[in-house]
């Protein structure tokens, strides 16, 4: 069988990706209990940062660890991908070595063009586009709050960005609604809204978008590589702020969640993160065991 990646939500079919979730919950268990299950003994995982990263590194590395592998963080100030080797040449050398390749940069394009390339599984931990490795942690921690997200009213609140896209590929492949409430400018792509029309709906206001929701979801106003646009987005997304009194106008169940690093005073409250609806700490720490379930079922 041909190598599979994991370079969006799309890659893996939704029956796989509700295995994942599972398998996910499983190894969580496993791991509480003390349980030993080292699959990828003898293996490692190269892991590429051409952005700065506190979650993702630790949780792909615990995890090779648990797991009985190893792992080799390569940044471009190290390697030669800094001095311009070509992505096709790294990808073609470091897949002869290494069992796997996880990848933070800027382009989607990059990650593509390694993976073409590759011997051995891609796995995409964020680009400009797309972060599904999150989406992964957050439907994890969804289903472990409140049980299944089919037919669910989600909503995005912020930026339309790497996050937002994939919550609109999450929506498609878990089956349920999605609102984005974005300022306009700040649309996520085009592309996706056109493709998902039957199940993602753009709008301005937040108050409406909220109400009835079961998830709300926020992220950074300016993700990494935008750092020079903070103060233009600041104002832009002045209206675009989760706090307890927002969270009052969906349903009564719902959660908050928050890929993190958050910035309180900006998309979040000084006090949103202490909101009993708030279950980012769980959705941080889903990290390591969905990704668990990525590595295990891709390196099979
Ligand atoms: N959520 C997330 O990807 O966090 P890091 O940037 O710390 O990896
Ligand atoms: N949208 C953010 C997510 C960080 C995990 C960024 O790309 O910086």
């Amino acid at each position: 069988m041909s190598v599979r990646h994991f370079l969006t939500l799309l890659d893996l079919t939704p029956d796989e990706l509700g295995y994942l979730i599972q398998r996910a919950i499983e190894l969580k268990t496993m791991l509480r209990n003390g349980q030993r299950h080292e699959p990828l003994r003898g293996k490692t995982l190269g892991m590429i940062f051409e952005k700065a990263s506190t979650r993702t590194r630790v949780s792909f590395e615990v995890g090779m660890t648990q797991f009985g592998g190893s792992s080799i963080f390569l940044s471009p100030r190290d390697t030669q991908l800094g001095r311009g080797e070509p992505i096709e040449d790294s990808a073609r050398v470091m897949s002869r070595m290494v069992d796997a390749v996880m990848i933070r940069t800027f382009a989607h394009s990059a990650v593509e063009t390694f993976a073409q390339h590759s011997k051995v599984p891609v796995i995409n931990a964020l680009t400009d586009d797309y972060h599904p490795c999150q989406l992964l942690a957050d439907m994890q921690t969804f289903v472990e709050h409140r049980g299944s997200i089919q037919g669910k009213r989600v909503v995005w609140v912020g930026d339309g960005n790497n996050m937002c896209n994939s919550y609109i590929n999450a929506a498609r492949q878990f089956d349920f609604q999605l609102v984005v409430a974005c300022p306009e400018g700040f649309d996520p792509r085009a592309d996706l809204l056109a493709a998902n029309s039957d199940r993602v709906e753009l709008v301005r206001d937040t108050a409406a978008a909220v109400r009835g929701a079961h998830l709300v979801v926020t992220d950074v106003w300016a993700s990494m590589g935008q750092e020079e646009e903070q103060a233009r987005r600041a104002e832009a997304f002045a209206d675009y702020q989760v706090s307890p009194s927002l969270m009052d106008l969906a349903d009564p169940q719902a959660l908050f969640m928050h890929c993190l690093p958050a910035h309180r005073g900006e998309e979040i409250s000084h006090d949103m993160l202490d909101d009993p609806r708030a279950v980012v700490w769980d959705e941080a720490e889903n990290r390591l065991h969905a990704q668990k379930a990525l590595l295990e079922f891709l390196l099979r």
